[in-house]
């Protein structure tokens, strides 16, 4: 049996897999996300390392195997964040997390301190302001005396990977989306290290992400109902976990995966640099592979900030969903923006926001909910389009992640990305909690390769949602009046 624990900026959830991939257990903790300014964004790593003893001890429970049965433990986390850690491995304050909006400036220092050209040759793409290396240099310029006390920067993934094994180490998955690290050679890059003042010693050993970087600590693994000779393996960046846990380790696979963000994904043979600057190019969690991806900040918090709002008490999404279908296709000709919380490919902007545009007096709440849906499906047919601009032509998309378990929005997706879209046939929301379940029975030597092991696992559902000609064809028309929206509506968000 093998451990998946998928670190969320929701809620982190363990999911416990047999060694053919079946699930026999799942459990989730929630925790909260501190926002004290307008586009700051924070959590606290001891509430995640506290979800991580609940759910793992909650499905080892309900599980009802035996401790020493389960062989391996993956993690999949949240990327970009960055935890600083004192030399006792204390936290010294909290996280700050991908969606921060904060680092506009701090990004164009570090651009100028290392410079673009070095950004371009190791870590594929310019300074980036939601990238680890610019929230770095904002707590060395903002909170210096916070900064003289720090000896470890770890991602988040990462920091449960030490309160589990004592070990400081990273993988090449999430490793990739600091800039610090040579995304052609998989190894922490000593030029840009350099120019930031940062060592190896500080950032942690680069594993391969189905490598074993360590055991469960003897007092930890008696806590979570599991033995000290569980091995944890390297894991990955939530979606490139995705990724694997779709399937996507073939050339022209791509996937779509819907959380907190959403993100279009595709497979890469080589570490090609996307000329258009557009979407990124990152390790795969597969030795000599590669992936293009692309993030929309506010995808299923878009929807999720809509229900808190104008649907508080339906957890499920139901009406939501009805609503939607209820409407047409382009919602009587409303248009929303999903920038709540900047917006990363393509536009790179921490500043832009969300909008409604053409509110009129004909529209509903249905209508509005419909436009939520649909705006965040162009925001993510944007990327597609970035990866198309790459030469990666998938035929079909896998769709994962906690928006997948919306009918409405499957079929959506199909008639904007005008494609057919597939699912895994499995509980496609635990996707990327199968993804670095599969690099720890590969790790603990189950599966030969990371490749062989999807090639077994994971089988795509029959159902396939394909492109309604008429929808696509209008919603094509609105997707250009979309990205016509942007570059006029720019100027208002300085
Ligand atoms: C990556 C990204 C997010 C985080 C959230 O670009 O923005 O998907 O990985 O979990």
């Amino acid at each position: 049996y093998y451990l998946g624990l998928d670190l969320g900026t929701g809620s982190l959830k363990t999911v416990l897999f047999d060694v053919n991939g079946l699930e026999i257990a799942a459990s989730a903790v929630e925790y909260p996300l501190y926002q004290p300014h307008n586009g700051w964004s924070e959590q606290n790593p001891e509430d995640w390392y506290q979800a991580a003893l609940k759910t793992v001890k909650a499905v080892m429970d309900q599980s009802g195997i035996a401790p020493e049965q389960v062989m391996g433990l993956g993690i999949s986390g949240q990327m970009m964040g960055a935890v600083m850690l004192d030399k006792n491995g204390e936290i010294l304050r909290r996280a700050i997390l991908w969606n921060d909006g904060r680092t506009s400036e701090s990004c164009e220092h570090v651009r100028h301190i290392v410079g673009d050209d070095l950004f371009m040759k190791y870590s594929l793409t310019p300074a980036r302001p939601g990238l680890t290396a610019a929230k770095i240099q904002w707590v060395k310029e903002n909170q210096p005396q916070i900064y003289e006390k720090v000896e470890h920067i770890l991602l988040p993934k990462d920091y449960l990977r030490y309160r589990l094994t004592g070990e400081y180490a990273t993988e090449v998955s999430d490793a990739s989306a600091t800039q610090i690290l040579d995304i052609p050679n998989r190894k922490w890059s000593d030029e840009i290290m350099t120019a930031m003042n940062l060592n190896e010693a500080m950032l942690g050993k680069v594993y391969e992400s189905q490598e074993i970087t360590g055991y469960v600590l003897p007092e930890v693994a008696k806590l979570m109902g599991i033995t000290s000779k569980c091995a944890v393996v390297g894991g990955a960046s939530d979606n490139s976990a995705g990724g694997v846990g779709t399937g996507v380790v073939a050339p022209g696979r791509a996937m779509t995966t819907i959380g907190t963000s959403g993100t279009v994904f595709a497979f890469s043979e080589e570490p090609v640099l996307d000329i258009n600057k557009s979407v990124y190019t990152f390790c795969m969690p597969v030795p000599g592979a590669w992936h293009f991806m692309g993030s929309v900040n506010s995808c299923g918090a878009s929807l999720k900030w809509w229900r808190n709002n104008f649907y508080p008490d339906d957890l499920e999404y139901e009406q939501i969903n009805k609503d939607a279908a209820s409407s047409n296709p382009s919602a009587n000709r409303l248009i929303y923006l999903p920038y709540l919380n900047g917006e990363q490919s393509p536009h790179f902007n921490l500043n832009c926001r969300g909008s409604f545009v053409g509110l009129a007096a004909i529209h509903t709440r249905a209508d509005m909910t419909r436009a939520v849906m649909e705006g965040t499906t162009y925001a993510l047919r944007d990327i597609l389009t970035g990866i198309r601009n790459c030469g990666v032509r998938p035929e079909t998309m896998r769709m994962c992640g906690g928006g997948s378990k919306s009918p409405f929005w499957r079929q959506l997706m199909a008639d904007i990305y005008n494609m057919p879209v597939t699912l895994p046939d499995m509980n496609s929301e635990n996707s990327a909690a199968l993804g670095v379940a599969i690099l720890a029975a590969v790790g603990t030597g189950a599966y030969p390769s990371v490749v062989d092991a999807c090639d077994k696992i994971i089988k795509m559902r029959d159902e396939v949602y394909k492109p309604d000609e008429e929808f696509a064809f209008i919603y094509d028309k609105v997707y250009r009046e979309f990205d016509a929206l942007y570059p006029k509506l720019k100027e208002n968000w300085k």
